[in-house]
């Protein structure tokens, strides 16, 4: 129980929808209980977001996808086994400890394959897949630092093509957002992104309020037009 009746109560409906729509997984569970023993925070996306990833994944028909922010690859094991066998994830993060964690992990998952994990702040491994003339992604997940999220979509767009899907975590940050008076960095962030994407004729956007395990927050969801 947590001080709030508010997120014991989305807690809870978590709980009871993820026990029933989730088969038991040993891969994630052991990737999250390794997470949790090398110290990293435990702000992976909730098992059900995961599931909605994959989902995400397997409608769009994604054979490349792009995820930005590893952790200790929570979200990577869910959009990587949503992959065709010949798939690609390519998750990029800052932290080398983080990254050698994920690595572990979706190895362990059996996904050693599909996966390339990439160590270096996600703006100059962004610059780097496009000088590489890597992409088009097919689905690409932006889950990093706040504050670079306005870069992220822009670099994004440029790994696109029509029909790719991007989807952007922590955008509602318990309300924050509709404050057109926060000071707030990573809010300013957000609502810089809801702007872009908002004025981007490339896009069809919409965001989507979450509550659950992770408390009040959201998902961005965007598809490329053109
Ligand atoms: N997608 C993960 C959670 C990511 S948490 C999951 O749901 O399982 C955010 C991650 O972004 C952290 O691991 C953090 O180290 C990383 N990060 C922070 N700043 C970054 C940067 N500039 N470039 C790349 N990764 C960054
Ligand atoms: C937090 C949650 C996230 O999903 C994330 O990507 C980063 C931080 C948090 O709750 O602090
Ligand atoms: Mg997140």
């Amino acid at each position: 129980m947590s001080q709030d009746p508010l997120l014991d109560r989305w807690s809870a409906v978590d709980h009871y929808l993820g026990h029933l729509l989730l088969p038991s997984d040993p891969a994630l569970d052991s990737a999250v209980a390794a997470s949790d023993a090398a110290g990293l925070p435990a702000i992976q996306v909730s098992p059900l977001q995961g599931r909605l990833l994959a989902i995400l994944v397997a409608a769009q028909g994604a054979r490349r996808i792009l995820e930005i922010g590893t952790l200790g690859g929570y979200s990577t094991i869910w959009l990587a086994r949503a992959l065709p066998p010949d798939g690609q994830v390519i998750t990029l993060e800052l932290n080398p400890t983080h990254a050698a964690v994920a690595r572990a992990n979706v190895v362990q998952a059996g996904l050693g394959d599909r996966v390339e994990v990439r160590v270096g702040p996600a703006l100059d491994s962004l610059r780097a897949l496009i000088a590489e003339g890597r992409g088009p992604f097919d689905f690409i997940f932006i889950d990093a630092d706040k504050t670079g999220y306005p870069e992220y979509f822009a670099l994004a767009l440029r790994l696109s093509r029509r029909g790719t899907m991007i989807i952007a975590d922590n955008v509602v940050r318990d309300g924050a957002v509709a404050d057109p008076d926060s000071t707030d960095a990573n809010v300013l962030a957000v609502r810089q992104l809801n702007d872009m994407m908002a004025n981007e004729p490339r896009v069809t956007a919409t965001v989507l309020q979450t509550v659950g395990v992770k408390g009040y927050d959201g998902f961005a969801v965007a598809l490329v037009n053109s």
